[in-house]
């Protein structure tokens, strides 16, 4: 399932984990705040590391804190260097539009070495541009795509096949989920991945009418299991020869109300 868990919560992460249904791990700067980080990058390193571990060899994204160019350089080749499933996130560019953003993506994956998730997209045409810089994921947010009014499944399509017809190697991450419905309709869209924020991959598991088979099934089968203890005393008493009639028709008595009432 092409699932990446939008958390930077270890407990989460570990708990889908064990289920085998998540490929990768997303965070922002936003998620970490959220799950408890503090301490500036000290702090996101700290969680990073434990994630990476946690998840190898599957993949985490971890966002760089500054737009400064030459910062946004060291902090990516500080968070590459800590584990080899670590893909750097930067900003397709910056709060007032700076462009220098994608000279450090094509940087960093054409010279540094380093994988690059081109983040914080809401177009199609945002997203192949990213891709023409060499960023390995391109990341285009589907909620917030949405609240503008503009349907991201069309996006999503129109950018799987510019992706596809030019050959160009990146890989499509929906993010910001907000309905259990976003996940499928982002994928049978185009998306190579969607992330997937823990409470809304739960509600993909659980289901109203699955609780009630679930209980009729392990009623019968309660039910199932009071029938074999009365054969399994009338067989007894039977061996016996009937020797204490009153008793065993009593006994028997018992068991059958006990049946009508499950
Ligand atoms: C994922 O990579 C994104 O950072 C995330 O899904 C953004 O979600 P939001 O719009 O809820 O902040």
């Amino acid at each position: 399932m092409p699932i990446f868990l939008d958390s930077g919560n270890l407990k989460e992460i570990e708990k889908y984990l064990k289920m085998g249904i998540i490929r990768g791990v997303t965070t922002n700067p936003t998620i970490l705040l959220k799950d408890g980080v503090t301490g500036g990058m000290k702090g996101v390193r700290a969680r990073s590391i434990e994630i990476a571990r946690l998840i190898a060899p599957l993949p985490l994204s971890v966002e760089v804190c500054t737009n400064d160019p030459l910062q946004m350089q060291s902090q990516a080749q500080e968070l590459a260097a800590m584990g080899s499933n670590i893909i750097v996130k930067i900003t397709i560019h910056g709060p007032n539009g700076e462009l220098e953003n994608m000279e450090v993506i094509h940087e960093l994956e054409g010279h540094r070495n380093i994988r690059v998730n081109a983040t914080a997209m809401m177009s199609a045409q945002q997203c192949f541009v990213a891709a023409m810089a060499g960023a390995t994921y391109v990341s285009l947010f589907g909620g917030r795509v949405a609240n503008m009014g503009y349907n991201p499944c069309e996006e999503i399509t129109r950018l799987r096949s510019v992706l596809d017809k030019f050959n160009l190697k990146a890989k499509i991450i929906i993010g910001s989920t907000r309905e259990v419905l976003n996940i499928i309709e982002w994928l049978d869209a185009g998306a190579h991945f969607v992330t997937v924020v823990p409470p809304l991959l739960e509600g993909m598991i659980i289901h109203p009418y699955t609780k009630d088979t679930v209980r009729q099934f392990l009623a019968d089968a309660a039910k199932m299991e009071t029938r074999l203890q009365a054969e399994n005393i009338f067989t007894t008493e039977e061996r016996n020869g009937n020797k204490e009639e009153t008793a065993v028709a009593t006994s028997k008595s018992k068991l059958v109300n006990q049946q009508q009432k499950i």
